[in-house]
């Protein structure tokens, strides 16, 4: 069984896509049913939940070998950095607890950074999380990322809609097609030096493989 967290966002659905594609056993998690059910309908297994929220956690992960996880958040929610720690923590007890074997975090550039990093915010704290899972294979992708925020600017939980509000339309930023993203899990036994995969830990995922 593969978790696709997100699964109903832009990277998460193309995962999800991809492996039911392949005929893998899929189980997709959002906080809506609605959302969710095109996936249902191709015979994944559908849970719903919030994702700050262990007990839920622990559904989307019961019995999964792998995992795709991604890092959510609402930008005009005041508490938008705590409340992506406390997912970040809440994602990391889960997957140690139901002893998932194969993660493949959906990162982002900046992620080496635990600040000035505006709405990538959160991700360097749970990178390190999932980096500690003593039982588990991680692979970060920290793929070029569309928002583009400019660097240095704080990333406090007020901060990160003012940023998007801030970035100026000529800014130069590096960017990549979210099913690009997608197709990493699958393949990434022979993606070890791509662009898109500048983090990598311990050995491949076994997402699709
Ligand atoms: N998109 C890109 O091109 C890109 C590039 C670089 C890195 N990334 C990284 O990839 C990750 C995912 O990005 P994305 O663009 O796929 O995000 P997205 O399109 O905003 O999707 C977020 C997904 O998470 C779900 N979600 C949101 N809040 C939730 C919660 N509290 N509990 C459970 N599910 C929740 C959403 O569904 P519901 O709202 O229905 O719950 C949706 O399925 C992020 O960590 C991001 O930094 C993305």
């Amino acid at each position: 069984m593969i978790a696709v967290n997100g699964a109903s966002g832009d990277v998460g659905s193309k995962v999800a896509n991809l492996l039911l594609k392949e005929k893998q056993a899929v189980r997709v998690f959002g906080r809506s049913a609605e959302r969710l059910e095109p996936f249902g309908r191709r015979g994944a297994e559908v849970v719903v939940g919030d994702a700050i929220n262990f007990g839920d956690l622990q559904m989307l992960f019961k019995g999964a070998e792998s995992a795709l996880v991604v890092l959510s958040g609402d930008v005009s929610d005041p508490h938008y950095v705590s409340n992506r720690s406390a997912m970040s923590r809440a994602i990391t007890r889960a997957l140690r607890q139901q002893q998932v074997s194969h993660v493949v975090l959906a990162s982002s550039i900046g992620a080496d950074r635990d600040r000035g990093v505006g709405m990538v915010a959160g991700l360097h704290e749970l990178e390190g999380l999932l980096f500690g899972l003593e039982d588990a294979n991680v692979l970060s992708l920290r793929a070029a990322c569309p928002h583009g925020e400019p660097a240095g600017e704080p990333p406090d939980d007020q901060g990160a809609e003012d940023q998007r509000e801030r970035l100026k339309g000529d800014h130069r930023f590096p960017m990549i097609a979210t099913v690009d993203i997608a197709e990493r899990p699958p393949g990434t036994s022979s993606t070890a030096t791509s662009r898109a995969t500048p983090s990598r830990r311990s050995s491949a995922p076994r997402i699709g493989a």
